[in-house]
């Protein structure tokens, strides 16, 4: 009986005494595991007269029972002593400001886009566009580029193996130039339009890339002439460089689906190694214009005695490196981070004329 007390008395206060999950283990399986003390006394039960039994019984059940409960409790205030510790080393001060995250940025080509979007809004003209499959009709035949003419082989193109429904061959677009067939075949005279986009053509080196960017522009209405062109092309030119002393000439020049065309070239001097627009120590070839072939306005069903327009085409690719300083155009397309974090725009850098479109 007094062994009994002791027992009760000793390992209560081992399982009090435990500090840890593991320490407790150990407590129980040395009272009620398989060899543990009480257990052992469990055993003893069975050589026990019945009269012994019925008063030792009940004595050493209690025991084991007021035993297991005091275990199932201490175990349960370790574990949860164990997580509010956790709890306190894990605590988030969500005052605190937020970590530095990997930011995205802006490529420069989407950047010059919405600046000449915004450039050119503000002239009153608006945003086409046409698909990048195009058919040899839209992309070549309708801009007077004849199937025999020496320009579609000038263009290398990528064709499809297949034909549309009408027969025509399909083909991903040299040239934004298509666009500007879409839209007069779609909207009445007056037409102010702008249209960038991607534009294919199989050639690759340090200044060709087979995928690159272009952005048309055209004009269509009653009397427009050459002095319109060179005016739109000149305020387009100072706004995106943003700077007044921007000097252009005008280079007789040849497209089949302009006459006459001139090529605009823009003047530049170097400074440490860097071409920096203005002046006219050099000249750099910058767009693609004239006015409008008659033989265009009639295959888009207008009259060419009526209307009359010009168009213009320039790479954005080379308008960006021109702006921004990089000087190879595969960098472009390279994906590489560290080029995207250097050349790259804030999400919040948004072109705005009032703001200044270059940022
Ligand atoms: N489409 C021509 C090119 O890709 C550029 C251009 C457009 C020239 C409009 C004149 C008028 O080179």
């Amino acid at each position: 009986m007094t062994d009994i007390a002791t027992l009760q008395t000793e390992t209560l206060a081992a399982v009090t005494g435990a500090d840890s999950l593991d320490a407790l283990e150990a407590v129980r399986v040395a009272a009620l595991g398989k060899q543990g003390n009480i257990s052992a006394l469990l055993k003893t039960l069975g050589q026990m007269s019945p009269e012994e039994r019925q008063v030792q019984g009940p004595i050493i059940n209690g025991l084991r029972e007021s035993l297991t409960t005091a275990i199932a409790e201490k175990k349960a205030a370790l574990e949860s002593a164990a997580l509010n510790a956790r709890l306190a080393t894990e605590r988030l001060d969500m005052t605190l400001p937020a970590p530095e995250a990997p930011r995205g940025s802006v490529h420069p080509v989407s950047q010059v886009m919405d600046e000449l979007a915004e450039i050119f809004a503000d002239m009153g003209f608006a945003v086409a566009e046409g698909p990048e499959i195009e058919d040899d009709w839209t992309n070549f035949s309708a801009l007077n580029i004849p199937e025999t003419h020496p320009a579609r082989a000038m263009h290398d193109t990528f064709y499809f193996p297949d034909t549309d429904a009408q027969g025509r061959a399909m083909l991903l677009r040299t040239h934004t130039s298509p666009v500007q067939i879409r839209t007069m075949t779609t909207q009445k005279p007056p037409i102010r339009i702008i249209a960038p986009g991607r534009v294919y053509r199989s050639d690759s080196d340090a200044t060709h890339t087979p995928m690159f960017h272009q952005i048309e522009g055209l004009v269509i209405d009653k009397g427009i002439h050459m002095g319109h062109l060179k005016w739109t092309l000149e305020t387009f030119l100072k706004a995106f460089f943003e700077r007044d002393d921007v000097t252009i000439r005008m280079r007789p020049s040849y497209f089949p689906f302009t006459e006459p065309s001139a090529e605009i070239d823009i003047g530049y001097t170097m400074q440490n190694g860097k071409r920096v627009v203005g002046g006219s120590d050099h000249w750099m070839e910058v767009l693609g214009s004239g006015m409008v072939h008659r033989r265009v306005i009639e295959n888009c069903g207008l009259d060419p005695d009526e209307y009359q327009g010009f168009a213009f085409g320039t790479g954005v690719d080379r308008l960006a490196m021109l702006k921004y300083g990089m000087d190879d155009l595969r960098a472009f397309f390279d994906g590489d981070l560290r080029w995207l974090k250097h050349y790259g725009f804030a999400a919040l850098d948004v072109p705005t004329l009032s703001g200044g479109v270059g940022a």
